[in-house]
């Protein structure tokens, strides 16, 4: 049973009965007609208390079930998705003048990334529709995440990745079984040549924004950062932003803890996108609903994303919370993967990366207040993309004889 109403067009506002349709709305198209995805609250009130959850000691993000559009168990497959830590950070608090800093550590989930929030709820509804092959065009960590849900379901699955997705993603999609599909051309191209695809054969297409549950699965992360921190909801969080699919899911996910009244708060969200991949901050900053595409180049690959695909729901987002889009150069984003590792001990991708990056420009201008509170997303770990991280990298390791004076001499002890 789930409390799952409809699905309506963020454009034209026209409803669709669940099951009916399965992508975006056909009057508006791919990038206009993305659906949200809407439950009856008041259902989900009855089913879904605190006190429920206190009781719940599953570590994973199923104990949001009934807020989540899943109709039987039975699809649901045995990676452990979702309870990420959070560490605080007082060092970086008061570095940067904030009341309370928190660290959400995504790359713990099982492929290394947050992407396998959405996947664990894209392969339920894969399967609730019968589906045999399925597809994706990913920057690297949605496809490796989605070719092992698909693998520990069964499915033949066909993964589009840009030519330059880095070395780990794509040793981790071929081992999961996928066939790698690498366009010589970018993500955004990928993605069009990815939704030919299945459109033409007919599989299941995961792609961000196209498919409306990915949010579904991208909001429990926001779902657990009410709960983690005792329903004290932070002033600001921060993400990384390539499609937008993460910020808006983020959001949603805070938005519907308040509509059943579970918080009395809402963040502000901060969608922070590298400089050289900034077709949402440009949108924001003009005031339009919409983007104009661009070429994107930048070190975080995950994020390099010329046409987001989620940005009519990620623009709504960040202006609903009154949030804002803010930019960081490619020499921020690796200053902060230094940062992270060693202030957090956290280990993060460029892209995961990206959000302190974020943070820490908007402290260090003077943005924030000394009384408010902030959450960075680290979106994606470190192993994942490990010539980016070298590039974060000060220091050399020293070569020695095998001898203790050698030791001392090189290392001046
Ligand atoms: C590590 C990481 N961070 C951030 C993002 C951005 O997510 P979205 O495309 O939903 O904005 C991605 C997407 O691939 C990612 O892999
Ligand atoms: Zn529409």
């Amino acid at each position: 049973m789930n409390h799952l109403l409809g699905l309506k067009c963020v454009s034209c506002a026209t409803e669709y009965q669940p099951g009916t349709i399965d992508y975006t709305c056909p009057k508006c198209g791919p990038l206009l007609g993305t659906l949200d995805v809407v439950y009856d609250y008041k259902a989900v009130a009855r089913e879904l208390t605190k006190d429920a959850l206190s009781r719940n000691s599953k570590p994973d993000h199923w104990r949001y079930r009934p807020i989540l559009p899943i109709a039987k168990e039975e699809h649901i497959q045995r990676l452990a998705v979702g309870w990420t830590p959070i560490y605080a950070s007082p060092g970086l608090a008061s570095d940067w003048n904030f009341k309370s800093l928190w660290i959400k550590d995504d790359g713990r989930n099982p492929t290394a990334s947050f992407k396998d929030r959405a996947s664990s709820v894209a392969i339920v509804k894969a399967l609730e529709k019968g589906a045999k092959v399925v597809t994706t065009a990913s920057t690297g960590n949605a496809a490796s995440s989605w070719s092992a849900f698909t693998a520990l379901a069964g499915l033949e699955t066909f993964i589009f990745v840009p030519e330059k997705a880095p070395k780990a993603k794509l040793a981790q999609l071929l081992l999961y079984g996928a066939k790698v599909i690498q366009v010589q051309g970018t993500y955004d191209e990928a993605f069009d040549l990815c939704c030919q695809a299945a459109e033409k054969w007919g599989w299941y297409n995961r792609n961000t924004a196209i498919n409306p549950y990915l949010g579904e699965g991208k909001k429990t992360g926001a779902l657990e950062i009410c709960e983690q921190l005792h329903w004290q909801i932070p002033d600001y969080v921060f993400v990384a932003v390539g499609d937008g699919c993460i910020l808006q899911g983020t959001w949603k996910g805070f938005k519907e803890f308040y509509e059943i009244g579970f918080i009395d708060k809402l963040p502000k969200i901060v969608g922070v996108q590298a400089e050289g991949a900034a077709p949402l901050y440009k949108a924001w900053k003009a005031g339009l609903r919409q983007c104009e595409p661009l070429v994107a180049e930048t070190v975080a690959d995950s994020i390099a994303v010329g046409l987001p695909r989620d940005q009519i729901k990620a623009l709504r987002a960040v202006r609903e919370s009154e949030g804002q889009f803010v930019t960081v150069s490619d020499s921020q984003i690796l200053q902060a993967i230094s940062v992270l590792a060693e202030k957090v001990g956290v280990f993060a991708e460029p892209a995961g990366a990206t959000a302190l990056a974020g943070l820490r420009k908007l402290a260090e201008a003077g943005s924030c207040h000394e009384s408010e509170t902030a959450l960075v997303m680290v979106t994606g770990n470190g192993l994942k993309d490990i010539d980016g991280a070298m590039k974060a990298v000060q220091q050399k390791p020293v070569l020695v004889e095998n001898s203790l004076e050698d030791v001392a001499a090189k290392m001046k002890i």
